[in-house]
């Protein structure tokens, strides 16, 4: 067994630098793009077999420290009853927003059962795997900004307007879903998830003081609820460099960082926490030298112990899998 990764998440000693790559488990990869010819992204998902077969092939063909649960942030909102399509070259559509106070009682609660096939995923994984498990969640911010936007936006303007204008329907939404959160996270680790990830993905979107006061509370609740269940915990965001004074107050053990901050400066900011990133993903389409000299400037800049080698956001789909296997020899190789 590798546990490089864990290791590295407890900001243990390691014998190389863990590698991963956020949304390695499909996109770029040749055995994903011919099952998405056959399926959809969502009946991948919810297919055991081949869910696990999509999560394996970054494990098996690029040589990383660890899997992640191939699913979707939006398996959690379609457990809890809202209508979600994923369109080709959009992305998640709501076709009937939840974008007022009294559209959220179509929020049912999250249980267990509407996500058998997520646990059924993680037992035949565990069964193949000789790296750890990932498994994973949207944050309450981002996942709302789904639900209230219906489809992807650039400026979030429908959900932040929301927040300000109906601070106590917004925190009920908030607690609706950091209480599903909490327990589709509490139900993969019961399934053998070994480290669990929370995607803020578009909280960057917050001034400061607007995430401390509408978002923050949720997230640190968040975690200290996963407490008890024993496994690192990652906190993930983008566009964060103005946050990250707030995330060193969650009690995740790993924070993701985007490509924006240097490393050296979120290390001062984040005492006590390991660092997982932060590579730009678009430096994997320029030539190997480029990738060789910033992975080298990463691994000078990254702290000594506690360091996860990642990219700054999802592997970009264009990405040659064979660029990305150099990138992981070259990172175990130097460090
Ligand atoms: O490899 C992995 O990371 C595991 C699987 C995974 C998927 N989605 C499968 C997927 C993970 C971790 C996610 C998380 C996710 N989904 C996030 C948070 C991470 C991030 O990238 O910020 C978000 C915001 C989503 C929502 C989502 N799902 C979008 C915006 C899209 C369309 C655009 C795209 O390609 O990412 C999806 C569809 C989706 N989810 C695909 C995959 C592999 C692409 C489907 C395809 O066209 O083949």
């Amino acid at each position: 067994m590798n546990d490089a990764f864990l290791r590295a998440c407890r900001s243990q000693s390691v014998p190389h630098t863990p590698v991963w790559f956020m949304r390695q488990a499909g996109r770029s990869l040749p055995g994903y793009r011919q099952l998405r010819q056959r399926w959809g992204v969502l009946e991948l998902a919810q297919t055991p077999e081949l869910a696990a077969q999509v999560s394996l092939e970054p494990v098996h063909l690029l040589g990383v420290d660890a899997a992640i649960l191939f699913a979707d942030i939006m398996l959690l909102p379609i457990a809890m009853g809202v209508d979600v399509a994923i369109v080709d070259a959009v992305g998640p559509v709501i076709d009937e927003p939840l974008d007022t106070p009294d559209s959220f009682a179509r929020l049912h609660p999250f249980t267990p059962d509407r996500v058998e096939y997520l646990t059924n995923t993680i037992k035949l994984l565990r069964a193949e795997l000789n790296v750890p498990l990932i498994g994973f969640s949207a944050a309450p911010f981002t996942l709302a900004s789904y639900l209230i936007e219906g489809r992807p936006t650039r400026t979030w303007a429908k959900t932040k307007s929301f927040m300000l204008t109906n601070p106590a329907a917004w925190n009920q939404l908030m607690t609706t879903l950091s209480d599903a959160i909490i327990g589709y996270l509490q139900t993969q680790v019961a399934a053998g998830a070994q480290a669990v990830q929370l995607f803020d993905s578009w909280v960057g979107a917050l001034a400061p003081e607007h995430y401390r006061q509408h978002v923050l509370p949720h997230v640190q609740r968040i975690f200290k609820a996963l407490e008890s269940q024993k496994v690192p915990c990652l906190h993930f965001g983008t566009d964060t460099a103005g946050l990250l004074r707030d995330f060193a107050a969650v009690d995740a053990q790993v924070i993701g960082l985007d490509w924006r901050v240097d490393l050296a400066s979120a290390h001062q900011q984040l005492p006590g926490k390991a660092l997982q990133g932060n590579l730009d993903p678009t430096v994997l389409l320029a030539d190997t030298a480029v990738i060789e000299a910033e992975a080298s400037r990463l691994l000078t800049s990254a702290p000594k112990t506690g360091y996860i080698f990642n990219l700054g956001h999802g592997v970009m789909p264009d990405t040659d899998d064979r660029k990305l296997k150099h990138l992981v020899e070259y990172v175990h190789a130097h460090s």
